[in-house]
């Protein structure tokens, strides 16, 4: 693109943002809108009950998504809503108008108790941190535990980069050692004895997601939790792929540590994230970066540091307040329609989903066989077709899925969130028929 063109693009983007009066109309119109959704809980039955389109195409106006794109990858990013955006423009716009180098720790606290309210029962202000992602948090937890060389972690073979990266770096560093055990996808319960057989005298951590990236599929992680728990072995969730897609808490999880993303399925902006510590392992958890605002006092002259005995001692240096509103922001909207028929909407795309392409040819499923486990990602592969090629096919079309090349699946992978609708679904199932009958 030649330069001035790049300009021209770049001004008319970010003026459309904050000009245009569709923008502001629709926040004040439609984000408090009530969605009176049922109960879908109550019925198992995904191809009787169907979402109340009306409520949800209005919803759909939320987002600047335009209409002729099918995205379909939330699980890689999320794209915020109007709410979100505006939050985020406005923090900066007034930091930038009056300047000033103040940290809010009143503001900061009541975010977190938010963000806490929405975690379940039990979590604190105090037991959380502000990350600038999963991954963040996944590094702190790995190089923040007090581990032996000899020391073992358990995880899956189906973990995102995210995790392996931090892992090997620390195998490579230290000498601990990480044992994987391959996911059972016919039978989620079997993952406990996977997990239980790799157990010995030196176990330290489990760190597995707590829904896959791979294939989507929800570890029963309370009953890890408990496995862990009475063998005396520390247990850490990444949750980028399940907080703001699945109702659930972190008490009834068991976890020791939960890290999560603000910028996939909870909308926010990106580069935000949360870590969150269990105040009963908070003092064994160093932390790896500290600075400005990790530590209730200290002094340099007396070799004096009293870190945070909080989850704020993970927290150091200048703040992006307009991300951290927004990221709050996120919370609201979400909260807002609820977190259970968020869960409805989407699972209810995805069994539609699944419905109709069991029934195309060489088609080849890889989410798991029960019900119970699956999420709103479905993977699937095509037998005897290069993956890319039905990717590039897809973009064409402006269907945005994501390839999965975790655990060497190559394999397709497709997120169905609150801005997708059966039109979306509808549109990749035309293409995918097209596609697998011809071959
Ligand atoms: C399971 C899982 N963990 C971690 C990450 C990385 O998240 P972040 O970009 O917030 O570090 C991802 C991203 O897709 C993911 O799917």
């Amino acid at each position: 693109m030649k330069r001035r063109n790049f300009f021209k693009s770049i001004i008319g983007a970010a003026g459309a943002l904050y000009f245009n009066p569709v923008v502001e109309g629709a926040e004040s119109s439609l984000y408090h809108l009530k969605l009176g959704y049922k109960d879908w809980n109550k019925s198992k039955k995904w191809g009787i009950t169907s979402p109340d389109n009306a409520a949800w195409k209005k919803l759909r106006k939320q987002f600047l998504i335009p209409s002729r794109y099918t995205y379909l990858n939330t699980g890689g990013l999320g794209a915020s809503p109007v709410p979100v955006i505006n939050r985020v423009l406005r923090v900066m716009e007034n930091e930038e108008t009056y300047p000033s180098p103040s940290h809010d720790e009143d503001n900061s606290l009541k975010i977190k108790e938010k963000i806490a309210t929405f975690l379940g029962p039990g979590v604190k202000p105090e037991h959380i941190a502000f990350t600038s992602t999963a991954t963040e948090g996944i590094n702190i937890i790995i190089n923040g535990l007090p581990f032996e060389n000899g020391d073992e972690i358990i995880t899956s073979s189906h973990e995102h980069v995210a995790m392996e990266i931090p892992l090997l770096h620390h195998i490579k560093k230290n000498g601990i050692i990480v044992k994987m055990f391959e996911p059972d996808l016919n039978n989620a319960k079997a993952n406990v004895e996977r997990i239980e057989r790799l157990i010995t005298p030196r176990t330290r951590l489990i760190f597995i997601s707590h829904v896959t990236c791979s294939t989507g599929q929800v570890f029963p992680v309370s009953t890890i939790g408990n496995l862990a728990r009475s063998r005396n072995i520390l247990f850490a969730l990444d949750g980028a792929q399940s907080v703001g897609q699945l109702p659930f808490n972190i008490a009834d999880t068991n976890a020791d540590f939960y890290v999560f993303s603000g910028h996939k399925w909870l909308l926010g902006p990106k580069r935000t994230g949360i870590l969150y510590v269990n105040p009963r392992q908070i003092s064994l958890l160093s932390p790896s970066i500290v600075g400005a605002f990790s530590s209730s006092s200290h002094d340099l002259w007396k070799n004096k540091l009293e870190l945070h005995p909080t989850a704020s001692k993970f927290e150091y240096g200048t703040r992006n307040n307009a991300l951290i509103e927004g990221l709050e922001e996120a919370f609201d909207f979400i909260s807002t329609i609820g977190i259970s028929n968020i869960w409805n909407h989407n699972r209810f795309l995805a069994e539609l989903f699944l419905k109709e392409i069991k029934k195309m040819p060489r088609i080849r499923i890889l989410s798991p066989v029960e019900e119970e486990y699956r999420s709103s990602l479905i993977t699937f592969k095509v037998d005897g077709v290069e993956i890319e090629k039905l990717t590039s096919l897809l973009m064409r079309d402006q269907i945005r899925c994501r390839l999965v090349s975790e655990a060497g699946l190559n394999a397709i992978r497709v997120s169905f969130h609150v801005y997708n609708g059966e039109n979306d679904l509808y549109k990749l199932v035309k293409l995918m028929k097209d596609f697998t009958y011809k071959i």
